[in-house]
Order: C-alpha cells, then structure tokens, then sequence
C-alpha cells in the first residue's frame, strides 16, 4: 500500500502579502432574503478581511448563512447591507475583471462536453484580453487528469469530476478561489487526498501581475479546514455572524503528516468548542 504521505508532493505556498490591498473586504455587509413568507436574515452585518494570500476555511452549521455569505462575496447577489469588496472592486467588477474563480458542491460539468471542452468553457465565459493562463493540455495535466481529455464527465470518477471543475476555475488563474463545499460529495479517503491536492493547486500561477492567490474554502469538516486553512471562520447558527476566527498554528507547506501533531488536535478543538458554544448552555457564575 502506498502511504499518502509519500505520494503527496510537497505544497508550493505563497507567502501572505500584508501589505497588498486585501482580497476581500466585507464593511458591515449583511443579506437578508426576501420570501413570500417575509423576511429572512441569511448573514447578519459581517466585517471581514482576507489579505492576498491567504487560505481561509469558513464552518458553521448548515443553514448559518456560509453559501450566502460566498454569493455575496463572488458578486452573485448584493448584500442588503453595508459593502463587500474585492481586491478594491466592487464583487461584479472583480468578476467582470477575471480575478474570481468559483467551484461548488456540485462540478456543474456538462454532459455534453468533454473533460477538454468543459474546461475551455471556463475561458470562453471569462476571456482575458492577455492570455496569462495555462493552456488546456497544462490544466488537465496539473489537475492529473492526462489522457482524460476526451472523456465525457459520465465516465469519470466523483473526484475526477470535481478536479475538472477546478481545472475550469483555474483556467482563468483567478487570484482569488471561492470554494463552496467542494469535496461533499466525496468518499472519505478521496477528499483527503483532493484537499492537499488542492493546495498544490491553488500554488500554481502563471500570471505574475496579480497578487498571491487567496481562498475561501467552505467546510463541514473540522479536520479539512484545519489542514488546509490559515485561518478558519467560525460562523454561528442563523443569521449567520462570524463568532471565532481561529489561526492554525501547524508548520506550512502542509503535509498530511501534520494532522497527527498536537498542534493539529489543538487546532481543531478550539474550533470545535467555537462550533458548540452557541448551543452550549450557560453555566451559572455561581455553580462551581
Ligand atoms: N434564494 C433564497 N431565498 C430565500 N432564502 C434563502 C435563499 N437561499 C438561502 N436561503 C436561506 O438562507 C439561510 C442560509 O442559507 P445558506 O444556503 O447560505 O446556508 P449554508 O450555511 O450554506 O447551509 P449549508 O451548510 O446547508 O450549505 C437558510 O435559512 C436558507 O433557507
Ligand atoms: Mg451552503
């Protein structure tokens, strides 16, 4: 049996530019939707910086407001209150301005196309005035699916799916990566292996102009955002207020090695306690 820690290729990082205007910047921006039954408050008004860089995992329970919060920030919807900027832009004009790229729970592949032509599409939607990304042939290679080229997403595997879907946010080698949930659908032993993967990823860029890429990666799983992460967000239940912003201590590049160190356990039970303590009852000052 291979180990994953040998077969794992050690992780290009990009250092965190903290002088670089920030990727993301929330100013109080909240969402509250709008139903026929009345109103909603999805995301309560939220502050928030992501500096270039950065690789930032956001958790909370289900419902809290985490593929809202990422939809305003990609520019999908407009918060109803305060602002959201994206490397100085307003959400639409940063993705108007090929510097978003987005993967979801779902690949969203079409059946249609093939693994070559669904990529591509990533570039026919989003074409840049300079060519500064990789070419096709490149991005199926560094997302390991050479010879795949032709197939179409029915013939591949689940994890094989969603790294098409990565290669078609890179193809415009966004310098920032919003990730909803990418790996849900994902057996246990594959979303291990995709998320040191999916560093090595995110390190590789070509285009020299942009700052270092950033990442916001949304998470069930504790472990997932504590491994890859420099930082995790905690968000409480509905609507949703960012409650812990926790940094991971564990040494970089990441290795899967790291998630058997103290520092990694450490990590992950702060944000952990950080999950449970809306629910947690009280304890009286008095009790003990
Ligand atoms: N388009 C919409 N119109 C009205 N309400 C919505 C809409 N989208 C989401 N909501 C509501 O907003 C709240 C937050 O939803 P959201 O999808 O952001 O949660 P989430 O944290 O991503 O949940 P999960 O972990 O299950 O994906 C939920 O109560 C949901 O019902
Ligand atoms: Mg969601």
């Amino acid at each position: 049996m291979t180990s994953l820690a040998a077969s794992t290729p050690p992780v290009i990082r990009h250092p965190i530019e903290p002088e670089a205007a920030p990727a993301v910047q929330l100013e109080g921006a909240g969402l509250t939707y709008e139903s026929k039954d009345g109103i909603l408050e999805a995301v309560a008004p939220t502050t928030l910086k992501i500096r270039a860089g950065e690789f930032v995992a956001l958790v909370g329970p289900s419902g809290c407001g985490k593929t809202t919060l990422m939809r305003m920030i990609a520019g999908l919807i407009a918060p109803s209150i305060g602002t959201a900027q994206v490397f100085g832009d307003s959400p639409r004009v940063a993705q108007q301005r090929k510097r978003l790229g987005l993967v979801f729970q779902e690949p969203a592949l079409l059946a249609w196309r093939s693994v070559e032509d669904n990529i591509r599409l990533g570039l026919e939607l989003n074409p840049r005035e300079t060519d500064t990304g990789m070419n096709i042939e490149e991005l199926i290679e560094v997302v390991g699916l050479t010879g795949f080229g032709r197939y179409r997403p029915a013939e591949l595997s689940g994890g094989m799916q969603q790294r098409v879907a990565l290669a078609r946010a890179l193809a415009i080698d966004p310098p920032l990566l919003l990730l909803d949930e990418p790996f849900a659908a994902l057996d246990e032993i594959t979303r291990e292996q995709m998320r040191y993967e999916l560093l090595r990823l995110w390190g590789v860029s070509h285009n020299a102009q942009e700052p270092p890429r950033s990442a916001i990666f949304v998470t069930h799983s504790v472990a997932e955002a504590v491994a890859i992460s420099d930082r995790v967000l905690v968000m409480s239940p509905r609507p949703g207020r960012i409650i812990a912003d926790v940094p991971i201590t564990t040494p970089q590049p990441r290795r899967p090695e790291h998630e058997h160190s103290d520092r990694f356990i450490n990590n992950c039970a702060i944000v952990r306690a950080a999950l449970r303590a809306p629910t947690t009852p009280a304890v009286p000052l008095d009790a003990a």
